[in-house]
């Protein structure tokens, strides 16, 4: 696969300084005007000034030039306009509202967090000493961007321009075609399409180190803002990732995740479909409550719809 990594998307929002003080507040590095990295990956959400909350473009990495020649010639073939310079391929998402940007990149493995011991039930790997899990009060700050989830109103149009034109590949998918899960690394998933009544982003997703991190960031978040919580702390089916789904302060939904299924033998992996009607088990093999209506598609879409239309969209 030509593609390796999901460099780092841009947001646009009509406040950026809003949504740069919030990561930052949850340890977000800002490395430059409005763009915000971790310790590992200096840039990973670049915060744009928009009249409506969108992603405007996304970047993904791949290994060499010949792999920029591959991905255009593919885009060629689906009548997708693109171009090829310095080291660069843009084009642009037929039925989304951002530039998609493919440049030849080295993105270098993450540092591995410390390892927490965890007592089980017959082994005791940490005897005497009380968990970091539990005195620690200051959340882990969080290590990349993994995922983004575009809403599209034709999501098998959608799935042949990542996975035909931009070479993305198929992980696993709802009844139907429902929704479907790419990956461009060894993440299950670093697309996932869902479907929508006009282009719209569901959420991106930060990789935390573990369930407490995670909990840690979203007990943080609901202290100043408790309606921000949408849907967790749960674990999913597809992807097998712990989440929690929280809103950021323009109202982007955001899942804050760790330890999903990684992909490194492409033919160790067989993409299923999973049948709809398992509801609620089709989403998270286990969670406390249930998702609001805005898990599915953002509360203010209508919003959003007539935003992107008085922007020309
Ligand atoms: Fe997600």
């Amino acid at each position: 696969m030509p593609l390796h990594s999901l460099l780092d998307l841009e947001l646009s929002v009509p406040d950026p300084d809003a949504l740069v003080g919030f990561w930052t507040g949850l340890g977000m590095v800002h490395t430059d005007a409005g763009i915000l990295g971790t310790a590992d990956r200096p840039s990973q959400l670049r915060v744009a000034e928009g009249s409506y909350r969108h992603v405007s473009e996304l970047r993904l990495g791949c290994s060499d030039e010949s792999d920029l020649v591959a991905i255009r010639d593919s885009l060629n073939a689906l009548g997708v306009p693109s171009t090829l310079t310095d080291g660069a391929l843009r084009c642009v998402d037929p039925l989304g509202d951002h530039e998609v940007v493919v440049e030849v990149a080295d993105v270098p493995p993450l540092t591995t967090p410390e390892a927490r011991e965890a007592n089980r039930p017959g082994r005791i790997t940490r005897a005497n000493s009380r968990s970091s899990g539990a005195t620690g009060s200051q959340p882990a700050p969080p290590r990349r961007v993994g995922h983004v989830v575009f809403g599209t109103p034709d999501v098998a149009a959608s799935a042949v321009f990542y996975g035909d034109g931009l070479g993305f590949k198929l992980s696993d998918s709802l009844e139907g075609g429902f929704a479907r899960f790419f990956r461009c690394s060894t993440d299950h998933h670093n697309l996932l399409l869902m479907p929508a009544p006009v282009p719209c982003m569901n959420h991106y997703a930060v990789e935390m180190d573990d369930v407490d991190a995670i909990g840690l960031a979203g007990m943080r978040v609901v202290a100043e803002r408790p309606e921000a919580s949408v849907y967790g702390v749960g674990r999913h089916v597809l992807g097998a990732n712990l989440f929690w789904y929280l809103l950021d302060p323009q109202g982007g939904m955001f899942e804050l995740f760790a330890d999903m299924d990684q992909i490194t033998d492409d033919d160790q992996w067989e993409a299923e479909e999973l049948r709809t009607d398992w509801d609620p088990f089709t989403i998270a093999s286990w969670e406390p409550g249930h998702a609001k209506p805005d898990f599915f598609l953002p509360a203010d879409i209508d919003d959003l719809a007539k935003a992107r239309e008085a922007a020309g969209r």
